[in-house]
């Protein structure tokens, strides 16, 4: 008897294991929490990259275990989360590791935490909190082959999302009972959760409509064809003329997202913890308005750990920068690589982040410094004094670099809107119509590009863009002119082609006309020669 007890006292040993997931950029990845229970002074070691918030853990979870009923082991304890190379952070790993423990020192049956992914953050009193980005962790429990995940019921709408595994909510530590070892293996009460049905809602009504906006009607078509083809778009015009108006409208005309987009976007927002409304998808385009005096590294992403920045938040949607050149010019100049990637890499010392960035960018701006318009634009031929010298003018424009206006697809101006226009009876352009087009010209283009797995014309580069903009005789001798006239560069050039495949495909027609490459040229009003030409006489 003495001897037993002397081997307990120096030999035993116990060790158990959960499996939990943390976050890398908007993945998630599974992450294994070992516990090990080993005679010796009390004590706890976190050991594999943890970072502060999750050391602090082990301090909630002592409280809530005691709290609820629980014994603490009064053992050395050691606590491994493998693999060891990716940055744990946060607080979603609580409820594993107290599970870990309570498992591992024969306070749960055994069998408990099989093939469960365990996520929950800890209060003192052990009712579990709802965390960020489970849609992504849950991925990757299906992807790991996992069959039940336990989720804190504040996530449990988000958590039914994902098809594949059982999916069980809870909201305290003690709803699991404190069973004898062998009482059946289901130890939590929690409340089972269903499949979200995965039906689109109807669209959403929009407060803000085209209607409300008077002539422009040029605007309003180019803004048509930004939607239909995610083009870029860039409004130019005086103060007070609508742009910001115009561009805020934008949702209204998106075309619709479907299954795979909802889900990349709800996952974006899922992980910043930047949900509307967190009982269903996100079904709507994003529209994000930063201001101008946002940093680069809020509009990249940011962070120790790296969160999802402007950009991304508005993937899959739109990018709205009022007022560009009021934009500091590092802001504008991270904007380049992901313009291109549509993704965004963020390098830290430990690891490399990804977050997807495939954007709409519409951009606004005066024509000049004091915002009366030297564009040569007035469209009633009225005159209005602007007090700029053309160095001014260039100053104010060359805040804006190159580089970046050169990824702007569409350049359109902003014009007064003459009188006659304002009082005109005729009830403007709706949200409704544009919409139908925008729709339509959507649909078109998803069946064309099946294959290629693109989804919008400014997507095209290279082989495809060739293959699928075939100009007629007309449209390639205007374009071809043009070139030489303009002193187009290929970038230019290759953006005119995928303007005016939109444009025909907004008419249903199979190859481009030369009416669609004429179209598509007046939309480029800042390149090079245009721009000189429209300033004024020194
Ligand atoms: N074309 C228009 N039709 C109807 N209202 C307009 C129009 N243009 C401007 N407005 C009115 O003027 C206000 C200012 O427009 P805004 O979009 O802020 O101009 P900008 O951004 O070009 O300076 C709008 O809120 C709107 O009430
Ligand atoms: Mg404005």
């Amino acid at each position: 008897m003495s001897h037993d007890f002397f081997m307990g006292k120096v030999f035993f040993m116990l060790y158990g294991k959960t499996i939990s997931a943390c976050l890398h950029g908007v993945e998630g990845r599974l992450i294994e929490v070992e516990v090990d229970l080993s005679n010796g002074l009390p004590q706890v070691n976190i050991v594999g990259l943890p970072d502060n918030a999750v050391k602090e853990s082990i301090e909630r979870v002592r409280a809530a275990i005691k709290n609820c009923g629980f014994s603490f082991p009064l053992q050395r304890i050691t606590i491994n989360m493998a693999p060891a190379d990716i940055r744990k952070e946060g607080s979603a790993f609580d409820l594993a590791i107290a599970l870990g423990i309570l498992a591992t020192s024969g306070q749960l049956p055994p069998g408990t935490l099989d093939d469960t992914l365990v996520i929950g953050e800890l209060s003192l009193d052990g009712s579990i909190r709802p965390v960020p980005g489970v849609l992504s962790m849950m991925e990757a429990a299906v992807k790991g082959g996992l069959s039940r995940v336990i989720v804190p019921a504040g996530n449990a709408e988000e958590a039914g999302w994902i098809s594949g595994c059982t999916v069980q909510a809870v909201s305290h530590l003690a709803e699991w009972s404190r069973t004898p070892p062998d009482s059946p293996a289901l130890a939590v009460t929690g409340t089972l959760v269903p499949q979200a049905s995965a039906s689109m809602p109807a669209q959403a009504a929009y407060t803000d409509d085209y209607a409300d906006v008077r002539g422009q009607s040029h605007v309003k078509r180019a803004l048509m064809i930004s939607a239909a083809g995610m083009h870029n778009l860039m409004l130019i015009g005086p103060p007070g003329t609508g742009k910001t108006m115009l561009a805020k409208r934008l949702p209204s005309i998106l075309p619709s997202m479907d299954e795979r987009e909802s889900l990349e976007v709800t996952k974006i927002y899922s992980v910043s913890g930047k949900f509307a409304d967190r009982s269903r998808l996100v079904r709507e385009r994003p529209f994000r308005m930063p201001h101008h005096t946002i940093s680069a590294a809020g509009l990249v992403g940011g962070g120790g750990v790296p969160k999802p920045g402007e950009i991304s938040l508005a993937h899959r949607g739109v990018l709205f920068l009022d007022e560009l050149p009021e934009f500091s010019r590092a802001a504008l100049e991270v904007l380049r690589q992901p313009m291109e990637d549509r993704f965004v890499t963020i390098g830290r010392a430990k690891a490399v982040y990804q977050f997807p960035a495939h954007f709409l960018l519409v951009a606004s701006m005066n024509p000049c410094p004091c915002g009366s318009g030297h564009w040569g634009i007035e469209a009633d031929g009225g005159d209005i004094s602007c007090v700029c010298s053309p160095l001014k003018v260039m100053q104010y424009r060359s805040r804006i670099s190159g580089p970046l206006l050169d990824r702007m697809d569409l350049h359109v101006e902003v014009p007064r809107v003459p009188y006659s226009q304002l009082a005109c009876q005729e009830p403007p352009l709706s949200s409704l119509t544009m919409r139908e087009t925008v729709e339509r010209t959507h649909q078109l283009q998803l069946e064309r590009y099946r294959q290629s797995g693109l989804m919008f014309n400014s997507e095209l580069n290279g082989r495809l863009l060739r293959e699928h903009c075939q100009l007629d005789a007309a449209a390639s001798s205007l374009l071809e002119k043009s070139f030489q006239a303009l002193g187009m560069s290929v970038r230019s050039h290759d953006r005119i082609l995928k303007i005016a495949r939109t444009i025909a495909d907004m008419e249903g027609m199979r190859d481009i006309a030369g009416h669609h490459v004429a179209e598509a040229l007046q939309y480029r009003c800042l390149d090079k020669r245009q721009t000189l030409r429209s300033l004024p006489p020194a």
